[in-house]
């Protein structure tokens, strides 16, 4: 997620949960070939297993995008056919792609040519007019005679026009019987469903049909149900780690990372959300909101703002 799911996100995450897929935010190719490759790539080690999500529709450049992603020791690639955002629907970017299947075909074949690590596609059940659910099927079965066996879908429509990106997550309405029909119309490929999903309840049942989930603003928001996934979901044993645990792990990583020349705001503003839902929750974020944007502030005061919430 643009803004959200960066390196630190994931980092934080990853002290929540040891098996769940985390993706970057998406990527231009444009940023990637002719930007800061570094800035864009790098990740922690920890971090694994990660997907690099890119942005783009000029073939080579994915290819030459996939080949960086696998060198940089990613495990999977994945293109975005769903961000209906107008800045990058103009670079032919997002969900403006489902109008071209053959485009998108074209962009996976020449991906996977160039790489040896799986090559995804995330996109949505329709765009604008193009919504019937045999618009959705063309597409998918275009896609995948060019080799993509994995498809992400945001089950609901995204309109090019008129809409924000913002309103594209929340006024198209979500049809999940659509993602399933299209799990029982191709039952060999594996389809993941995302969108209004919110807790593990609502997981299992969507994996009784699906054969993945994929959360976005509740894990961002409310980032502690993360810690039951790996036993409720993957059935690994794995001690649950407490909320204070992670908060001590990630201040430890937080001051690393102040002392590479960091600041600390960069990397607490993902896990404000840590203590959703409990006493204190909202004395922790503002302690951290005030003072984590200080030039000199510290990790200490992640634990600062742990002691007053606990006092609440
Ligand atoms: C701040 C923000 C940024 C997002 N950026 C991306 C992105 O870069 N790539 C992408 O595929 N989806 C992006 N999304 C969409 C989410 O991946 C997801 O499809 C959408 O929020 C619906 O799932 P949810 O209800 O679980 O959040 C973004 C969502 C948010 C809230």
């Amino acid at each position: 997620m643009m803004d959200w799911s960066d390196r630190h996100c994931r980092y934080f995450w990853r002290l929540l949960t040891r098996n769940t897929l985390l993706y970057t935010e998406m990527v231009t190719t444009g940023a990637v070939l002719h930007g800061d490759a570094p800035r864009f790539l790098n990740f922690n080690k920890e971090e694994h297993p990660v997907a690099l999500q890119l942005g783009g529709s000029i073939p080579s450049d994915l290819a030459e995008c996939a080949r960086m992603a696998e060198d940089w020791g990613y495990d999977e690639v994945n293109l975005n056919c769903g961000c209906p955002s107008d800045r990058v629907q103009v670079g032919k970017i997002g969900a403006v792609l489902m109008a071209e299947p053959e485009l998108v075909a074209e962009c996976v074949a020449a991906m996977r040519q160039a790489c040896s690590i799986p090559v995804t596609v995330k996109h949505r059940i329709g765009i604008d007019e193009q919504d019937d659910y045999q618009d959705m099927c063309r597409f998918v079965e275009k896609v995948a005679s060019a080799g993509c066996s994995t498809f992400i879908v945001h089950a609901r429509k995204a309109w090019l026009k008129g809409l924000s990106p913002k309103e594209n997550r929340e006024v198209p309405p979500l049809k999940y019987e659509n993602v399933v029909r299209l799990k029982q119309q191709f039952p060999h490929l594996t389809i993941i469903i995302n969108g209004g999903i919110t807790s593990l309840e609502q997981s299992k049942i969507l994996l009784q049909d699906l054969d993945g989930v994929m959360i976005g603003r509740e894990a961002y928001n409310n980032p502690y149900f993360l810690a039951q996934v790996d036993s409720e979901i993957y059935g690994d044993e794995h001690p649950l780690a407490s909320r204070k645990e992670v908060l001590e792990k990630f201040t430890d990583y937080c001051q690393k990372e102040i002392e590479k020349g960091n600041r600390l705001h960069h990397m607490s503003r993902h896990m404000l959300g840590l203590f959703h839902g409990e006493y204190g929750a909202r004395i922790f974020r503002r302690y951290i909101t005030e003072h984590a944007n200080k030039p000199d502030a510290t990790a200490q005061i992640l634990l600062d703002a742990y002691s007053f919430c606990e006092r609440a």
